[in-house]
């Protein structure tokens, strides 16, 4: 730049992680034009606590057997439990199921497009709500999830974590989206894949990043977490991990099993039992009369 010319002024951060993605972004289904919006609901829904990679197989075997929400709704909920596979935390699987007779009863079959009708479906929060607004209906809205969260901190605020004040970061990234609509869309999307691939949880990976001259944790030489540690969250030995070994033995089975059956699931009979108990509580799991164990019809 010679000296008698000025600098041009920064594009807005926002346009730069919209440029950014249009390079960057994977190539995910759910992402493609004209996926309808209850294709993005269950994307969401099978997103918020397994990775993508796990999803994708399962999301697409489960759209083309249950292409509307009142396919699934008319599903007998162990054909829905079967179908969830080992994508973790199956009680979700139920909630979709009672999410999509809601929307088969309350909406004549159509997924709603305004945030609070959203959020009166079952299991459908603030972040889902949004993302189906915004991904499946091309609202702008602020979609905030735990990568986008991260950013956020860092980008925003200049600390390496969030807390857990959550909802906090809704005005936060409302304010870096761009005017226009359609990239104002995409920047949510853009976010979250900075969060995901590059501005990762632990180290992040600052040389691709697209906006790290503007970043103010990196600004202020990324200080380290004050607050108290989030705490890893283990498997092995966890009731989750039981609850998901009894799932599969009952996933596999053509007919009721025996409790002698399940017990070669675990060793630890308090705990084996303990967890069946709450299989049966969350609905997961029926007792027949006869007091055999089967997925729910
Ligand atoms: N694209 C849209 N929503 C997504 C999500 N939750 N995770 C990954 N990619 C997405």
């Amino acid at each position: 730049m010679t000296g008698s010319s000025r600098a041009a002024a920064a594009p807005p951060v926002g346009e730069v992680l919209v440029d950014w993605y249009a390079t960057a972004a994977r190539d995910l289904p759910w992402r493609a034009q004209g996926v309808a919006p209850w294709a993005v609901l269950v994307s969401e829904v099978m997103l918020q606590q397994t990775p993508v990679a796990r999803v994708e197989p399962v999301w697409r075997s489960w759209m083309a057997r249950w292409p509307t929400p009142a396919d699934l709704a008319a599903a007998p909920p162990a054909d829905v439990i079967r179908a969830w596979g080992r994508l973790g935390y199956p009680r979700r699987a139920l909630r979709l199921r009672e999410a999509a007779a809601a929307i088969a009863e309350r909406h004549g079959g159509v997924v709603p497009d305004d945030v609070a009708a959203l959020e009166a479906l079952p299991g459908i929060g603030t972040y889902t709500a949004r993302a189906v607004a915004c991904f499946g209906y091309g609202q702008r809205q602020p979609v905030v999830d735990t990568n986008v969260r991260r950013v956020v901190t860092r980008l925003v605020h200049g600390r390496a974590e969030a807390g857990n004040a959550r909802a906090a970061n809704l005005p936060d990234v409302a304010a870096l989206a761009p005017q226009d609509d359609a990239r104002a869309v995409r920047f949510s999307v853009a976010v979250m894949e900075l969060g995901a691939l590059l501005c990762v949880a632990g180290t992040p990976r600052c040389g691709g990043c697209p906006v790290r001259d503007r970043c103010a944790w990196r600004l202020a030489g990324y200080p380290p977490h004050e607050g108290p540690r989030r705490p890893v969250q283990k498997f092995a030995g966890t009731d989750r991990q039981v609850r998901g070994r009894l799932l599969d033995v009952l996933r596999a089975a053509d007919a009721p099993v025996t409790v002698e059956a399940l017990a070669a699931t675990w060793d630890d009979a308090v705990q084996r039992s303990r967890c069946l108990d709450s299989l049966l509580i969350d609905d997961l799991v029926e007792q027949t009369p006869d007091g055999l164990f089967t997925l729910p019809a």
